[in-house]
């Protein structure tokens, strides 16, 4: 009866992060609908214990109230079963089984933020409903994931201890501590979680890193791809090349685990292992839900969406089949050297990578207008230095930007990422252009190149766009003459033009 936290749904982010916490030293109580997946754990990785404990680390329970029963008051209950209703149903199950109005309940999934916004009103008096979003994957979740938490501010009390010791550490250069070796986990360095704001804020702040997550994946795939297709490298050689990107700039896991992936052999077939697997790309939601909701708020995120789009296209295996044999490119060459081009494609990729890093934190900007939370983006950079998928050196540096000066408006105006963008965008405009040129698919690129001129743009079309508006529906526009929000219409058919000004 002394365990400090419960834990419902032990599938393997669940079963991961229970161990994670029993290798800190907290004791784990454990309910799942399937009793067989508790006693394997039990049989198994739970056995071990590490040195000095002689308690079991952890506690089987054949019914929520079993695991109520366990738990120290305020009771701790992480819930990790699949976003949507099954997450409700294990709260109305924890109810029924006698949670208290102190008790916390945490859901770790990946959750949309909607409906963590709408748990916590709906739980109150019941309990207090909690968001942890979690990154890192299975393994992160096992010996130190990046944990995004936000909900009731009196909870994180009850948390913080427990999730700073099992987060992923950075030391103090910022680079992640990594260790993969069960009961003895990493104690020193800076935890990679931080409370972000109340309700949702924690999950929207994970589902903003999967949108960048989405775009970092795109880029580095259309890098690989432009390579392949331009100097017609083989897979094995890009990998070589993506090793060495990744001791500069690029440093990144998402960059270090494609060196990897590139200079796998298929053991069937001996081919490269890419090349046997079907290029239709997955995904569960996320990326998409970071599009909608930042063009609910009208913020220019093209290459998160961007990416998205690229996703969907790749789907239509039957019709791209169809199509390559009736839609033909007329393709111009390079005269770039191999070593040019190279040069450029990896500048492509950092200047592409900033612009769509740029557009995730405008994003959590605009967000934190619309929930009314003061989000800190110098928190939030530091807490994906380790443990999440996007982990990246130059994480520390978005983290310095902000520390400067919390209010800034866009990454691209902090002297760094504007120094870089000055330096390495002849490289994005190069790669643009062969892209262009040998009828290479590169959405993600052209769009963060857009971007990038689009924002630096004192002056846009957008004036002829607004005449065309009020020319066709009457919807007015500001004149540049003319004080804010003073409205003119134009009666663009009537001979003489006059100009109306209106309310
Ligand atoms: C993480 C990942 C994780 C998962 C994605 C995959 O941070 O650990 O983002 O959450 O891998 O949700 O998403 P897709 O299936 O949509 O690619």
């Amino acid at each position: 009866q002394n365990c400090n936290i419960g834990f419902v749904g032990l599938g393997v982010m669940g079963k991961n992060l229970a161990l994670n916490l029993a290798d800190h030293g907290y004791r784990v109580a454990g309910f799942d609908l399937d009793a067989a997946k508790i006693q394997d754990l039990l049989d198994t990785e739970a056995k071990e214990r590490p040195a000095g404990v002689d308690a079991p680390r952890m506690v089987g329970c054949s019914s929520m109230s079993e695991l109520l029963n366990n738990l120290v008051k305020p009771r701790v209950i992480v819930v990790l079963v699949p976003a949507g209703a099954p997450v409700d149903a294990v709260c109305h199950n924890l109810i029924e089984a006698g949670l208290e109005a102190d008790d916390i309940v945490v859901d770790c999934g990946n959750s949309q933020w909607t409906d963590t916004i709408r748990r916590e009103q709906e739980y109150q008096g019941k309990f207090k409903f909690f968001g942890t979003a979690v990154s890192g994957g299975e393994v992160g979740a096992r010996f130190g994931p990046s944990l995004m938490p936000g909900g009731d501010a009196d909870s994180w009390k009850y948390l913080k201890p427990m999730w700073e010791s099992v987060a992923a550490k950075v030391d103090a250069n910022g680079k992640p501590i990594e260790t993969r070796t069960p009961g003895q986990p990493v104690t020193e360095g800076e935890p990679c979680t931080a409370y972000l704001g109340p309700n949702g804020a924690g999950h929207y702040v994970k589902m903003v890193h999967n949108g960048i997550e989405y775009a970092d994946m795109q880029l580095i795939c259309e890098a690989y791809h432009l390579i392949r297709s331009l100097l017609g490298y083989e897979p094995a050689e890009i990998g070589k090349l993506f090793e060495k990107w990744n001791q500069g700039v690029l440093n990144s896991y998402l960059v270090e685990i494609t060196a990897d992936i590139l200079q796998q052999q298929d053991p069937k077939t001996g081919a490269p292992l890419v090349d046997m697997i079907l290029d239709s790309a997955g995904q569960k939601g996320t990326g998409r839900w970071t599009s909608i909701s930042a063009t609910q708020m009208g913020v220019p995120a093209g290459i998160i969406s961007e990416s998205v789009y690229a996703r969907a296209l790749s789907t239509l295996t039957a019709e791209r089949e169809k199509a390559s044999q009736v839609l033909v490119a007329q393709v111009q060459g390079s005269d770039l050297s191999n070593e040019d081009i190279e040069n450029a494609i990896e500048n492509a990729l950092y200047c592409a990578k900033i612009c769509a890093y740029a557009q995730g934190f405008q994003i959590m900007r605009a967000a934190q207008e619309e929930y009314n939370w003061e989000l800190n983006f110098s928190d939030i950079a530091r807490i994906w230095r380790g443990g999440c998928i996007i982990r990246a050196s130059f994480l520390q540096k978005i983290a310095d930007a902000f520390t400067e000066n919390h209010d800034l408006e866009n990454l691209l105006l902090s002297d760094y990422f504007a120094n870089a963008m000055d330096n390495r965008q002849d490289g994005l405009r190069k790669a643009v252009v062969m892209a262009a040129q040998a009828g290479v698919p590169v959405p993600a690129f052209y769009s963060a190149l857009a971007y990038f001129d689009g924002y630096r743009s004192e002056i846009l079309p957008a004036n002829l766009l607004q005449a065309q508006r009020d020319y066709f529906g009457a919807h007015t526009y500001e004149r540049v003459d003319a004080e804010p929000g003073e409205k003119f219409h134009t009666q663009w058919q009537v001979p003489g033009r006059p100009e109306i000004q209106t309310k």
